[in-house]
């Protein structure tokens, strides 16, 4: 404090805004520096308006917004919020993308360039879970080709640096997930070229990755307690490389380390598209148990990576938002939200805990 009170005010504040440039420059043009975001979908006829959204995204201390589509309206009301967003090309547009470049051009120009930078676009999600059994049939084939024409498009553009290609598919692409060191990926023949188009631009892996999932499918082998982080001891070691594990989410992402390690991936970093936990609807499904989940995921991601890869912070998206009541399926499914449609939360929870206590 004296110290700066030595200095010619002039320099000082000089100096000062400088360091301010330097920082925030250094800010936007990093991608990947976001750790905790948070999933708007929007399959709710309830829901409420943009702003009321992104009061709510700053009250979480969301770091990242991941949207579904690319709707501009959405990208308008982001502007100037700092928030980083993702943005979604639909599965249904994925051939034209794939066989018309200039489909991606155009995107781009519509979607992108009006918004970006002020708009903190970071990723363009191509799909959702495409190489699902469900889809991967049809839309497969066009996946990885689609994400390079939006790399060239993005390219044309000299944003291909700041701007990320990515393709967020389900857990249930590791064929093999124990244990973590053999982890092993079905549909190779789409997951290795995709790898490799991620290696080359120098992007991330998105796998969704839903302990809740592997819990109420087998409780018995999968306990609660190891799947929402409360283990005081391991659950097991890994026969291979005698690493402990407390907790489900660490073994699956650790299983993908290993299963890209195994085609010779070895630079790609992990980001987990989507997780969470129901609060009401079905088994295991409680506002309690998804506070504990989240809340223990978030103080497991601020404090450093898996077993395998300790250094290395897994970015996540928190599936969802709002509870959604036009989803289809189980009652589970329109139960997921942080917030109820009115705006009150479900739950309590803060992203930055760290920095929200200060
Ligand atoms: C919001 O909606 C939830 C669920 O319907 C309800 O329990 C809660 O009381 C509502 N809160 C307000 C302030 O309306």
């Amino acid at each position: 404090m004296s110290r700066k009170n030595s200095t010619p005010l002039g320099a000082d504040a000089t100096s000062i805004w400088l360091l301010l440039l330097i920082f925030s420059a250094s800010v936007s043009d990093s991608i990947g520096e976001d750790l905790l975001g948070v999933c708007y979908g929007e399959l709710g006829q309830d829901l409420p308006p943009i702003s009321t959204t992104i009061k709510l995204l700053k009250e979480l201390h969301a770091d990242a917004v991941r949207l579904y589509d690319a709707n501009p309206s959405v990208l308008t009301a982001l502007r100037g919020t700092g928030i980083g967003v993702i943005v979604s090309v639909l599965d249904s547009e994925l051939q034209d993308f794939a066989q018309n470049p200039t489909t991606a051009v155009l995107w781009v120009q519509k979607y992108v360039s009006p918004f970006y930078p002020s708009t903190r676009i970071t990723y363009i999600a191509v799909g959702n879970e495409i190489l699902s059994p469900g889809t991967v049939d049809e839309y497969g084939p066009h996946l990885v080709p689609a994400m390079w024409n939006l790399y060239h498009a993005l390219a044309g553009r000299r944003l291909q640096d700041h701007i990320k290609v990515v393709a967020p598919v389900s857990g249930d692409i590791l064929g093999t997930s124990w244990p973590p060191s053999k982890g092993a990926f079905s549909q190779l023949n789409y997951i290795h070229p995709l790898l490799r188009f991620l290696e080359y631009t120098k992007s991330k892996f998105f796998i969704n990755v839903y302990p809740y999932y592997a819990h109420r499918m087998n409780p018995v082998q999968v306990p609660l307690d190891y799947a929402v982080f409360l283990k005081t001891e391991p659950e097991f070691k890994d026969p291979i490389t005698g690493l402990p594990y407390y907790n489900l989410f660490d073994a699956m992402i650790d299983a993908t380390y290993s299963a890209m390690l195994d085609i010779g991936i070895t630079k790609v970093g992990v980001a987990v598209g989507e997780t969470g936990w129901p609060t009401a609807g079905g088994y295991a499904a409680s506002a309690r148990t998804a506070k504990l989940y989240i809340r223990n995921l978030i103080q497991h991601v601020q404090r450093g990576g898996t077993p395998n890869r300790p250094k290395e912070r897994v970015p996540v998206f928190l599936f969802s938002l709002y509870n959604e009541n036009e989803k289809i399926g189980p009652d589970t499914e329109k139960n997921w939200g942080i917030f109820y449609p009115n705006a009150t939360k479900v739950y309590d929870v803060d992203l930055d805990p760290v920095t929200s206590d200060l």
